[in-house]
């Protein structure tokens, strides 16, 4: 009876993600869409600027991102951890060391994500914060691109875990376990405050946050 619910949810349900969010958000997705087979998704996956001008121009139901703006027309709640870390080649000579100083940070190049994107805002702040000099060596547009060019000894880069656990190369990455690392923080749900939530997109919302505890390991 309940399938027969659920399959008479239908529509098309707008869904807009930063890039990292890349990483688990389709597998509960397919979940998602398989239950709801009635609901047709899209997804848009950009980096934070790109997705807060589809915010602004209200082309989604939902957005998802891991830094929310600080406006108040827009709701933010957070759904799950995230969890940045700071990544070196496995042979670099922090990897063996323990409780690094973030000092430390200052003397080694930096490989940084492009404008725009909420990685990069992250680690910028971050470095003003701890009033160290960021000493940049590259910009990339793509957390794969950081991942290959910090294994080929480029230099270091803060990233979201969930993107750093994914794929084959992770033996010629390391975490390094820097002071006050890694850091916690949330992905966040965010909408517009005036907007009605739709149907869709509250069902969405639900099943995201009843089934958050099937990635919650990795993250
Ligand atoms: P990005 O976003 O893909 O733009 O770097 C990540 C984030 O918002 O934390």
């Amino acid at each position: 009876k309940i399938a027969n619910i659920k399959g008479l949810k239908q529509g098309k349900l707008k869904i807009s993600t930063v890039t990292t969010v890349k990483y688990f958000l389709p597998k509960i997705l397919g979940m998602f869409c398989q239950e709801y087979p009635g609901i047709d998704v899209s997804l848009e996956v950009l980096n934070r600027n790109r997705v807060l001008e589809r915010l602004q121009h209200n082309q989604d139901d939902i957005y998802i991102m891991g830094v929310p703006p600080d406006t108040e027309d827009v709701s933010a709640e957070p759904f799950i951890k995230n969890t940045l870390v700071i990544i070196a080649p496995s042979g670099h000579p922090l990897a063996q060391q323990k409780n690094i100083p973030v000092s430390a940070l200052e003397n080694e190049p930096f490989i940084l994500r492009e404008q725009g994107s909420g990685t990069r805002l992250l680690v910028e702040k971050l470095f003003n914060e701890l009033n160290l000099q960021l000493n940049v060596r590259m910009e990339l547009g793509s957390n794969e691109a950081i991942k290959q060019a910090v294994a080929g000894g480029m230099g270091l880069s803060l990233l979201s875990k969930s993107s750093v656990n994914i794929d084959a190369n992770q033996n010629e990455l390391c975490i390094l376990d820097v002071e006050g690392f890694p850091i916690k923080r949330h992905w966040y749900i965010v909408r517009l405050q005036d907007k009605e939530v739709s149907v869709l997109a509250q069902t969405f919302i639900d099943y995201l946050l009843e089934h958050v505890d099937l990635l919650d390991a990795k993250m």
